[in-house]
């Protein structure tokens, strides 16, 4: 038996979607437990090229079942597009999806007050992905939120209404335009509950029953370790709990169940949005950053965004790490970093004179600290689509260890390049515990056609 999470370590965009799509051949099921359609992951095979914002990667292969737990935020009409695009393409997801009863819908005035608060908040603002995230997750928390079990039921005028009470000032204040009226939504939801019927379901009961029969299962996070609700960079955070600990209050597992956690991290940081990064290269047109955003392709897979670039942030990590109980690594976007002289990774940040191990709880004193940086010699070769670690430069290999240590968990997956087959997979005890039998068809997956 096998129950396994994947999380990423910083602030999203890691590359988990390849990492899930990778490892998915080990797994019966992969299900999501928080976020939305903020989140982007990207899966690519031969000349392929998917992406998927709310289905698991796992959906990619006709023999897995993907699970959209209770912990997420689901707007219905982007889910039938997402399915609707993965039928045009000729994934079926037919009978393998199942929806919690209990996720939260993300309704079109989630979407007008997402727009206009960012929108007030001028250069404060969070760089949200304005899907209404942060508004569908308020409604939850201050109980009034609109469930998928309630979309068909008689009680959803009601709720409706006292989400419109409560939304309607807050625009008509920020000179927004006013929300849709409560009957004027209600046509819609009945459609939408319609339509997701057949997948509905009691998510932790369907998890129990599963992994009592012994299928393997496989917990997919969005965004990042530092972007989580209660350990990110708040208010620069997204408003679900993106740790390891999220899977058992958004899929209702019970954590002694989970056997184990890969924790995704690319050899350089990056971040969308607001907040502090101290770790950030804002130096021009010419420079490191601009260099990683253009060799890593930096962009939001959701919002198009340049992303920022800086060097890997090993404080920030070890936090991650700690946060979710990381037993291995994933280290991707290895060969991003082929063209520099040198490399350079933040080992502690400096305030005053004094030196600091611990990431901050307040934003505004992260963005004052000055990191303090170990630099190691860059590779200077290509490294793209190597397949083991002897087929990578010795400084290159250095680098792995370096960040295996700063981080403190050993590395068991790298990537070298965006395609499911440039990856190396190493023979590491605990990924083969964790993989079980099935270690070989994750290999024989990397390989395939
Ligand atoms: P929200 O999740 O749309 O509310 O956005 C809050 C913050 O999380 C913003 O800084 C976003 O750029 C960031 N964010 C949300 N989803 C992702 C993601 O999938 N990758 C990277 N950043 C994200």
């Amino acid at each position: 038996m096998s129950q396994m999470i994947v999380v990423g370590l910083q602030w999203g965009d890691e590359g988990k979607g390849k990492i899930v799509d990778l490892l998915s051949p080990a797994f019966d099921v992969v299900a999501r437990f928080q976020g939305g359609h903020n989140a982007g992951h990207t899966v690519r095979f031969g000349e392929r090229h998917l992406t998927l914002h709310l289905l698991p990667s796992g959906i990619v292969r006709p023999q897995v079942s993907c699970v959209l737990g209770n912990g997420m935020v689901i707007a219905p009409d982007a889910l039938r597009e997402e399915i609707e695009g993965l039928e045009r393409q000729g994934i079926e997801v037919g009978e393998r999806l199942f929806v919690s009863a209990r996720a939260h819908v993300i309704l079109p005035t989630h979407v007008l007050l997402d727009r206009a608060r960012e929108e007030a908040r001028g250069e404060a603002r969070i760089g949200t992905t304005l899907r209404g995230i942060g508004p569908a997750y308020e409604m939850k928390a201050g109980r009034c939120g609109v469930r998928i079990a309630d979309l068909d039921s008689d009680d959803l005028i009601e709720l409706l209404r006292a989400q419109h009470q409560r939304i309607a000032p807050e625009l008509a204040n920020l000179g927004a335009e006013p929300p849709p009226k409560p009957s004027a939504l209600l046509a819609a939801c009945r459609q939408q509950a319609e339509w997701l019927a057949p997948w509905t379901c009691d998510v932790a009961v369907l998890l129990d029953r599963w992994q009592g029969e012994g299928k393997r299962i496989l917990f997919e996070g969005a965004q990042g370790a530092l972007l989580d609700l209660d350990f990110g960079t708040y208010p620069y955070v997204t408003s679900s709990a993106t740790t390891a600990g999220g899977v058992a209050v958004g899929a209702g597992v019970p954590p002694r169940r989970i056997d184990g956690v890969l924790g995704v991290v690319k050899a350089y940081a990056t971040r969308v949005g607001g907040g502090p990064f101290p770790t950030e290269l804002d130096d021009g047109d010419d420079g490191i950053g601009e260099h990683l955003r253009r060799r890593g392709n930096e962009r939001g897979t959701t919002t198009g965004r340049p992303r920022r670039c800086g060097w890997f942030d090993a404080v920030a990590a070890r936090y991650a790490r700690l946060l979710s109980g990381v037993d291995l690594l994933a280290l991707t976007k290895l060969d991003v970093l082929d063209e520099l002289d040198e490399i350079r990774v933040c080992v502690a940040y400096r305030a005053g004179g004094r030196e600091i191990q611990e990431l901050p709880a307040a934003a505004a004193e992260l963005a004052r600290l000055e990191p303090v940086y170990e630099t190691l010699p860059g590779w200077r070769q290509d490294t793209r689509g190597a397949l083991q670690l002897a087929d990578l430069p010795a400084a290159a290999r250095s680098y792995v260890v370096f960040l295996e240590q700063a981080v403190g968990a050993p590395v068991a997956l790298i990537s070298s390049g965006p395609r499911r087959e440039e990856t190396i997979l190493l023979d590491h005890p605990e990924l083969k515990r964790l993989l079980g039998d099935r270690y070989a068809a994750v290999r024989a997956h990397r390989d395939g056609p």
